[in-house]
């Protein structure tokens, strides 16, 4: 568990730790309007696929709890509304995406009644889709454990921990278990340009884990692994393919292809909320295109001539072949992945389903 709070919903406010100022400052950011909080989002102080969908999911109770609405019917045109601006937010990660259209299915599906009451369902399911989070996260890490040896040199790319998913983490958490479970891990972290979530993210949160690590430059993972030993690299997803071909942070297709390069496996820790079934392959995920602003600078330094021209995807999409497993709250999925990842999606709404 984190030692600190990523997200939380108190007294009809939205409060998030803001990560665009970690490691230096911890300070929360709070709201009680969605339409912040959609900013919020879009700025990156909550980032990460599982965190944006209950931070969307809190922002529509936010939506549906502050509305002046006289009757359900106006209030769901307000909460389409919402979501219209929240789904415009980031289009990459399909977990907000999937949060908002579990909020509007339970509107949907809760007998007309009073506005207020209709606000307190769309915050109940707010909290059913965190306390989900909480418990696929913690799973994944137990699931993951038979591919841990004993002493495991980990690669990680970007920041999957509590930081991106509010408890526990996706691949970072299968460290933080194998690590808990008494194996003896060590992690070399991307720094991830250019928003460097390794460097400050992942770094700030094994270092409180107690979690041996070291942070390198992108371009080093190549000779790390040629040169020192890897056992093995863990990713997050902000969107997996029905065929498995995988949406992340910008670089981890790079990772892919040099792990599979020097024989070291490549796992994808994917809750089920971002298996994205209607899309067939990777070529339909739509790629985030962020500032240039975020390449052109280190800090506050220009470290471009001035009027360079930039191009700056935020994520890549890494083909299947290149993907040993992943690891879902519902069990590890293997190649054939059209069939494995549709049998995990269906095997997971059940043990939901008792959450
Ligand atoms: O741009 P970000 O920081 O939101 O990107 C985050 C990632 O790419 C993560 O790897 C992914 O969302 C999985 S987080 C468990």
């Amino acid at each position: 568990m984190a030692h600190y709070t990523v997200l939380e919903f108190v007294d009809g406010r939205l409060r998030m730790l803001d990560q665009r100022r970690l490691p230096q400052e911890m300070t929360y950011f709070e709201t009680e309007d969605y339409r912040q909080a959609a900013d919020a989002i879009r700025e990156m102080v909550v980032r990460g696929a599982p965190a944006i969908g209950v931070a969307a999911a809190y922002a529509m109770a936010l939506a549906a709890l502050h509305s002046q609405a006289r009757d359900s019917a106006a209030l769901l045109g307000e909460l389409e509304q919402a979501a219209g601006v929240l789904r415009a937010a980031r289009p990459t990660a399909v977990n907000l995406f999937w949060a908002v259209e579990r909020i509007m299915e339970c509107i949907k599906n809760t007998p007309d009644g009073p506005v207020a009451d209709l606000g307190q369902a769309v915050l109940r399911e707010a909290g059913a889709i965190a306390a989900e989070n909480a418990w696929l996260c913690k799973q994944i890490g137990l699931n993951a454990l038979e591919l841990v040896p004993e002493q495991a040199t980990f690669i990680h790319h970007c920041n999957t921990g509590a930081l991106a998913t509010v408890e526990y983490g996706t691949a970072l958490g299968i460290i933080s278990t194998a690590h808990a479970h008494g194996k003896k891990v060590f992690a070399y972290v991307d720094e991830t340009r250019p928003r460097l979530q390794g460097a400050r993210l992942t770094a700030w949160e094994l270092q409180q884990l107690g979690i041996p690590h070291a942070v390198i430059v992108d371009g080093a993972s190549g000779y790390i692994m040629k040169s020192r030993h890897v056992d093995l690299a863990v990713v997050g997803c902000d969107r997996v393919a029905a065929n498995g071909d995988t949406a992340n942070k910008i670089g981890t297709y790079n990772l892919a292809i040099v792990a599979r390069a020097h024989g070291v496996p490549f796992y994808v820790a994917a809750p089920t909320s971002s298996i994205d079934l209607a899309i067939a392959s990777g070529e339909q995920i739509e790629i985030e295109e962020r500032s240039a602003s975020e390449v052109v600078r280190v800090g506050a330094e220009q470290i471009t001539p001035q009027g360079t021209q930039v191009a700056n995807p935020a994520f890549d999409v890494t083909p299947a072949e290149y993907i040993t497993a992943f690891v879902t709250e519902a069990g590890i999925a293997r190649p054939p992945f059209g069939e494995s990842l549709a049998e995990m999606v269906e095997k997971a709404k059940d043990l939901t389903r008792n959450v």
